[in-house]
């Protein structure tokens, strides 16, 4: 165990357990606190069912770099979302993850309580829904998240099992975004370096998201409609599907690949590219028989880089359409308001 345990002096019999413990506990209906209001609820005539979100193949990457680099920044420009197949990372790291987490969600109420927090810049949270003393209207479900920073690599993790899983799986993480960021810095006609020079010395969150059957799934959301504040999210998710990726007013469908992994723009790299590549936004619908997994890897920029449109991108033609802001800010905003929108169009100057 690490020596930081966040709720040491904090009554823990007065905060919420979480979703699975509701659902251990043999819950037969959503308490009130997880019902939407209507305007909230997913409609069904708004999703739309069978299109084909892009699919990236990074054997490509190879064959044909110039192919591939048009490719990933269409995908990017156009749906700011994808699926990663043929990244290289074994299959077996990324079960052995899977297998590894759910060990952590399956620890007695007690332990996991000992890691509860709402505070964003902690090494290890433990929390359910996304700051539940804030909000009218909770999310379906629990989370663990733990920073990798260079510092904070080996206390992070706090199970034993995982522990050596974890930091191979961060790293081929880290790997696979450095490759894609190379690749979208030449789609803008930069240097291969360039969107990671930005970034400064970036840090990596992971954040594993559990999503338990829900008795009243048409009621409820696992996560609301949001777009992701850092720079670049590597989303690796089980089967059960239920993410949807939202364009004008409607709603589509991520259908599951095995083995592959869902990549999104965030908000940080849609203002450095100034608006071409878009930070979708992006939500969670529960099941009602099924519980449904996600590791994300969140690759974010340092917390003190000063993020704006890049300068190479600006010139009479093309004025900048988002205000610099140093990122620490940036997120501060985002986790003091409800999750709920799009941030980046918050940052922008008209
Ligand atoms: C997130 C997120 C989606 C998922 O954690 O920001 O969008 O499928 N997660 O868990
Ligand atoms: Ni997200």
């Amino acid at each position: 165990m690490p020596s930081f345990v966040a709720n040491a002096n904090q009554q823990t019999d007065v905060l919420p357990k979480g979703v699975k413990a509701l659902m251990d506990n043999g819950l037969v209906t959503i308490p009130g606190r997880y019902v939407k209001p209507p305007s909230h609820r997913a409609v069904k005539h708004l999703i739309v069912p069978g299109v084909e979100i892009p699919v990236i193949d990074m054997a490509a990457l190879e064959s044909d770099r110039e192919k591939f680099v048009q490719t990933l920044c269409k995908a990017s420009s156009e749906w700011g979302i994808f699926q990663v197949i043929n990244h290289g990372i074994p299959v077996a790291t990324m079960q052995g993850m899977v297998h590894g987490v759910l060990e952590l969600f399956d620890l007695p109420i007690e332990e996991k309580m000992k890691y509860y927090t709402e505070e964003v810049f902690v090494p290890v949270r433990y929390c359910t829904s996304m700051t539940p003393s804030q909000e009218t209207h909770m999310e379906w479900h629990d989370h663990f998240q733990h920073y990798f920073s260079s510092g904070f690599h080996e206390i992070a993790w706090f199970l034993g099992y995982c522990r050596r899983l974890a930091s191979s799986y961060v790293s081929s993480v880290r790997h696979l975004s450095q490759t894609l960021m190379s690749a979208l810095s030449e789609g803008l006609g930069l240097d291969s370096n360039c969107l990671a020079k930005s970034f400064g010395d970036s840090e990596m969150i992971l954040r594993s998201n559990y999503y338990p059957p829900c008795p009243n799934p048409d009621l409820a959301l696992g996560m609301n409609g949001h777009t992701d504040s850092g720079g670049l999210t590597i989303l690796f998710e089980d089967q059960v599907g239920g993410l949807q990726a939202r364009k004008g007013d409607l709603w589509y469908d991520l259908k599951p690949i095995k083995n592959a992994f869902i990549v999104n723009i965030a908000d940080q790299l849609e203002i450095l590219s100034n608006g071409k590549y878009k930070s979708i936004e992006h939500r969670v619908l529960v099941q009602p028989d099924q519980t449904r997994l996600s590791i994300v890897a969140f690759c974010n920029p340092s917390r003190d880089a000063v993020i704006g449109p890049l300068p190479e991108l600006i010139d009479e033609q093309n004025p900048p359409l988002y205000k610099s802001t140093l990122y620490q800010e940036h997120i501060t905003n985002v986790y003091t308001k409800y999750l709920d929108g799009k941030h980046s169009q918050k940052l922008q100057i008209n």
